[in-house]
Parts: structure tokens; sequence; C-alpha cells
């Protein structure tokens, strides 16, 4: 394993080096949001179309706030929800250092500060925010483990590791840039939450009239198998992704992402499940019905565009 010290990325990532780094919610892929150079070298390593932008990690809410036009929103969403896996799009400030790569062609950025010890630790150490989206190839599942990491990227991108990604789902993204906030992606931080903190209704994107989110394409977190939803019965060459007591026997291989029924325990084994079955030895990953509340929306979110088309 490519594993490195706290001290050593923080080396590299002065440098303009890119490295991996735990956070509560996954691995991100990390570099300095400042550097052109640090930025265009993430999205070389990911793969990723250019039009999809970044978000910004920061250690403390001061220098955040120098980069970002602030408002009464996120005030109260900061207040509630960070340190934590809330993503607040907001307008860039004329003096933002950010590089405008981050942004990719937007006047906004994406903001968050990770409860994660060790990215905290990182970012502070560094004395400049991380750029960092999640650390696998464009279109692939959000590693969750330091070995996903490596997998993913064969060895290539140094890896930090730390306690474990606690919620195991990307951030909760928000846009608070204009009067009327929109939800872009669900995530642990649930569209009650939201709403019941800012007092106001929140819009969801994709839904009706409203935009969709930047790089929020259908098929995304996609395993290679095909995955089929709201499995009842499985067959004998298919894996069972299962949820609750009562998954149908028969299956080449079953994993139950929570026997409880726990949402919460089902969002933090999604991502590393879905890797574990994601093998030629079996013909479909088969999905038991995840109920749609709580973080259950954002699961079932992910597991739609990793069942989509993938054309
Ligand atoms: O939990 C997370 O958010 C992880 C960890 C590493 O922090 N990061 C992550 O980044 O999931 P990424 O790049 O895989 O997803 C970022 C998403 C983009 O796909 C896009 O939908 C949204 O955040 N985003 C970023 N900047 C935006 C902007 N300026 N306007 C609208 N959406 C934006
Ligand atoms: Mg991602």
């Amino acid at each position: 394993m490519s594993t490195i010290t706290l001290h050593q990325a923080v080396e590299r990532l002065k440098k303009a080096d890119i490295v991996a780094l735990p956070t509560e919610t996954v691995f991100g892929l990390g570099g300095n949001a400042w550097s052109d150079t640090a930025v265009a070298a993430i999205y070389a390593a990911k793969n990723r179309p250019d039009f999809n932008p970044l978000i910004v990690h920061f250690a403390e809410i001061q220098t955040l706030k120098s980069e970002v036009e602030w408002n009464a929103h996120a005030e109260k969403l900061s207040l509630k929800f960070w340190p934590g896996p809330l993503s607040l799009v907001l307008k860039r400030k004329a003096s933002s250092r950010i590089s405008l790569l981050v942004s990719a062609g937007l006047d906004t950025v994406a903001v968050r500060i990770p409860s994660h010890e060790t990215a905290r630790a990182l970012i502070s150490a560094c004395g400049f925010p991380l750029a960092a989206p999640s650390a696998n190839k464009s279109g692939r599942i959000s590693p969750t483990t330091a070995a996903h990491v490596e997998s993913e990227f064969e060895g290539s991108i140094p890896v930090i590791e730390g306690e474990k990604c606690r919620v195991g789902l990307e951030s909760t993204v928000v846009d608070v840039s204009s009067g009327t906030p929109v939800l872009l992606r669900p995530g642990a931080i649930t569209l009650e939450g939201l709403e019941s903190a800012l007092g106001v209704s929140v819009l969801v994107a994709g839904s009706g009239a409203v935009i969709n989110a930047p790089g929020m394409l259908k098929s995304h977190y996609a395993p290679s198998l095909p995955v089929r939803l709201h499995a009842k019965t499985v067959a004998a060459n298919e894996a069972l992704l299962a949820f609750g007591n009562n998954a149908p026997a028969g299956a080449a291989k079953t994993l139950n992402l929570s026997e409880q029924g726990d949402v919460v325990e089902a969002a933090a084994n999604l991502f590393a499940f879905m890797r574990e079955l994601d093998s030629a030895r079996y013909k479909t990953i088969a999905v038991m019905p995840i109920p749609e509340h709580g973080v259950g929306i954002a699961i079932n979110d992910r597991l739609r565009r990793a069942a989509a088309d993938k054309n």
C-alpha cells in the first residue's frame, strides 16, 4: 500500500501534488484549491469531464468566509451542520483565491468543513483549503477505505489512512447562492433537516422545472455488473445486496447492508459492499428495496444511478 503520513502529505500538497485523504463521508482526492496546477492534476487523475466542479474543504470558517459571498441561509446551515457532511454552493468573492478550474466555469463554489479529524488536521497543517472530489475514477463508486483508493488508482496516488468514513455516502450538496435554496445531491443531512434549520422550503434539483446539478450524471457510482433494483427474489447466479431480516435465500453470494433495517448502517456499508459484489463471478447485483426515508433517500439516489444505463 502506498500509504503516507500526515506530514508527508503536507509536504506533497505544498508542492501542488495530490494525495488521497479520508473524510467522514468518503475518501477525497485532495489538492491545493488555490493552485491551478494541483486542480488540473486532480481532473487528470480522475479522467473527469471538466464541466464537473469540485468541492473545497476548509478547517475553519474564517478562511472559508474570505472566499465566498456569505449569507443568512449559509449562516443557519453552517451553525447547525458544520463541521459535517454538508456542502454549500455559494457565489465566489471577486477576491477569491480559489482556482477558477475548481468552479468549472460557474460563478459559484461548493465549500464544506469536514468533521473527520485527520482531514481537518491535514487542512490546518497545509494552511490552504483542499479541493477534493471523491477519490475514484470518473463514473465509478466512491471509495470508503484506503484499499479502495489503492485499487482505483493502482497504487499511483499516495493515501493517508485515518478513522473510518463514518457516513459512507458523499455529502449533501445544497445551493444557497440565490434566494431559494436548492438540494443538488441528497446525503446524510436530509431535506427535512435542511428545511427545519432554514425555516423555509428547499427545492429539489431534477424535480419539475428545477435545474439539474452540474456533474450529477444519471449514470454514476457505477459498478461493472448490471444492477437490478427492488429485488424480492434472487437467482443462483446473482449476488444479493440485502437489507433487513427477510433476505431471500439462494443467491451466489449475499451481503446484508443492515439486518436490523437501519438506513444509517446501510449507508456506511453501501459502497464497500457494492465493490465486493462487483465480481465477474456473478451475473447481476440484485438489490432489495431500501426504505425511502432519512438517509435511505440518498442511498436510493446512488442505487438508481448505479442501475442507470451506462450509454
Ligand atoms: O462527501 C463529499 O462531498 C466528497 C468528499 C471527498 O468531501 N466529495 C465529493 O466530491 O463527493 P465530488 O466531486 O465527487 O462531487 C461534487 C459534486 C459535483 O458532482 C457537483 O454535483 C457538486 O458537488 N458541485 C460542486 N461544485 C458545485 C457548484 N459550484 N455548483 C453546483 N454543484 C457543485
Ligand atoms: Mg464523486
